[in-house]
C-alpha cells in the first residue's frame, strides 16, 4: 500500500539527507507526510525549517493535504474488510473489521478480546473471497500473552497452513510504555518490510496504566497517550491498515448511577478509536458484542462463541 517514490524523489532531499532520515526510522513517504516538522527535525537533527518543507512536499506526493471530497470517497472506497471469524460479529461491525480505522475491543478479562485478536491476525490472511486481505499481521503484545500455539488452532479451522500463517506474523513484547510507543514508530519500518495489513496493540492501555500513577501523572499520561493513538491512526490511514487495540474496562467508583465500569484512557482513547466494541460474558461460552460511537453504523450486538478454531459464530445467533 506504499507509494513507489523514495525518499529521493522529495524535492531537496539528497543521499545524505535520505540516508539521515532513514536512520531515524522515516523509511518512506508516508512515514514523513504524517510527522510533524518538529518530530522529523528532533529526530534526525535537520533544522526546522528544512524539516517544515520536507513533510509539506511528502504530503503533496501522497497527495493528503487538500483534497476534493470525490477523493475523499475514492480513499474510502479503497478501505476493506477483514473478517472476524463469525458472520453475526461482521454483520454488526458492517462486514468486518476495516481498514483506515482503529477498532477498541473493550471487555473486563476473560471476555475475549485477547481471542478476538489472535483470530484476526490468521484472518487476514485468508484469500479475499473468504473476508482475508491475504496479508500479514504485527502483534503488539503488552501483556505476554500471545500464544502461537493459538495461532496454529486456528489457521487449522480456516484451513490455512500453520508454519505459513505463522510467519506472517510479526510479534514484538513490549515491557513498557515508552518501548510501546517506540515500536509504532518503527512500524513503518516494519511495514515497508513485510505486506501487514493488520497491526495489533494488546493491550493499549495497560502498561500506561501501570507506570503513570497517581493524580499528578495523569495529565502527563494522557498527553502520551494522545500521541500514541494518534500515531497508530496515522498509520492507519496512510498504509490503509487496521488497527486493533484492546482496553479493560477501570472501576469507576465516583459514578453511583448508570455502568460503573468504564473503558480505561478516558477521553483520548474514545475520541481516537474509530470504532468501540464492547464485549462480555454470555451464556457458556458465548460473548455477546455491542457497538459504539460508529461514525455510520446503527448501534446493536451480536453474539459470538470462542472456541478452539477461535472467534465462531454461536450456533443460533444473529446480529440485531
Ligand atoms: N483454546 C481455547 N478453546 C476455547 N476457548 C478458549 C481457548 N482459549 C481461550 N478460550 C476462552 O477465552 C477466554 C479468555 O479470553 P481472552 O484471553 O481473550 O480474554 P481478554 O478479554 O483478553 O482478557 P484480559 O482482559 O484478561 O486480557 C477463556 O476464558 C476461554 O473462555
Ligand atoms: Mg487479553
Amino acid at each position: 500500500m506504499m507509494t513507489e517514490c523514495s525518499l529521493e524523489d522529495i524535492d531537496g532531499v539528497g543521499p545524505a539527507t535520505a540516508r539521515k532520515l532513514r536512520e531515524a526510522g522515516f523509511v518512506s513517504i508516508e512515514s514523513l507526510a504524517v510527522a510533524t516538522a518538529f518530530e522529523i527535525s528532533e529526530a534526525t537533527g535537520i533544522g526546522y525549517d528544512t524539516a517544515l518543507k520536507i513533510s509539506q512536499a511528502a504530503r503533496e506526493l501522497v497527495k493528503i493535504d487538500l483534497v476534493t471530497a470525490d477523493e475523499v470517497l475514492k480513499r474510502r472506497q479503497q478501505a476493506q474488510k477483514i473478517t472476524t471469524g463469525s458472520k453475526a460479529l461482521d454483520a454488526l461491525l458492517g462486514g468486518g473489521i476495516e481498514t483506515q480505522a482503529i477498532t477498541e475491543l473493550v471487555g473486563e478479562f476473560g471476555t475475549g478480546k485477547t481471542q478476538l485478536c489472535h483470530t484476526l491476525c490468521v484472518t487476514v490472511q485468508l484469500p479475499k473471497d473468504k473476508g482475508g486481505l491475504e496479508a500479514g499481521a504485527l502483534f503488539i503484545d503488552t501483556e505476554g500473552t500471545f500464544r502461537p500455539e493459538r495461532i496454529v488452532q486456528i489457521a487449522r479451522k480456516h484451513r490455512l497452513e500453520a508454519e505459513k500463517a505463522l510467519k506472517n506474523i510479526i510479534y514484538a513484547r513490549v515491557y513498557n510504555s515508552d518501548h510501546q510507543v517506540l515500536l509504532v514508530d518503527k512500524a513503518w519500518e516494519i511495514c515497508s518490510q513485510h505486506p501487514i495489513r493488520l497491526i495489533i496493540v494488546d493491550s493499549l492501555t495497560s502498561q500506561f496504566r501501570g507506570e503513570y500513577l497517581g493524580r499528578e501523572a495523569l495529565a502527563l499520561r494522557q498527553q502520551r497517550l494522545n500521541g500514541h493513538v494518534h500515531k497508530l491512526l496515522k498509520l492507519a490511514e496512510a498504509l490503509n491498515l487496521a488497527v486493533v487495540v484492546t482496553n479493560q474496562v477501570v472501576a469507576n467508583p465516583g459514578q453511583f448511577f448508570g455502568d460503573p465500569n468504564k473503558p480505561a484512557g478516558g477521553n483520548v482513547v474514545a475520541h481516537a478509536s474509530t470504532y468501540r466494541l464492547f464485549l462480555r460474558k454470555g451464556k457458556e461460552n458465548t460473548r455477546v458484542a455491542c457497538l459504539f460511537d460508529a461514525p455510520h453504523l446503527p448501534y446493536g450486538e451480536a453474539s459470538f462463541l470462542v472456541g478452539e478454531g477461535g472467534v465462531v459464530d454461536s450456533p443460533g445467533s444473529e446480529s440485531s
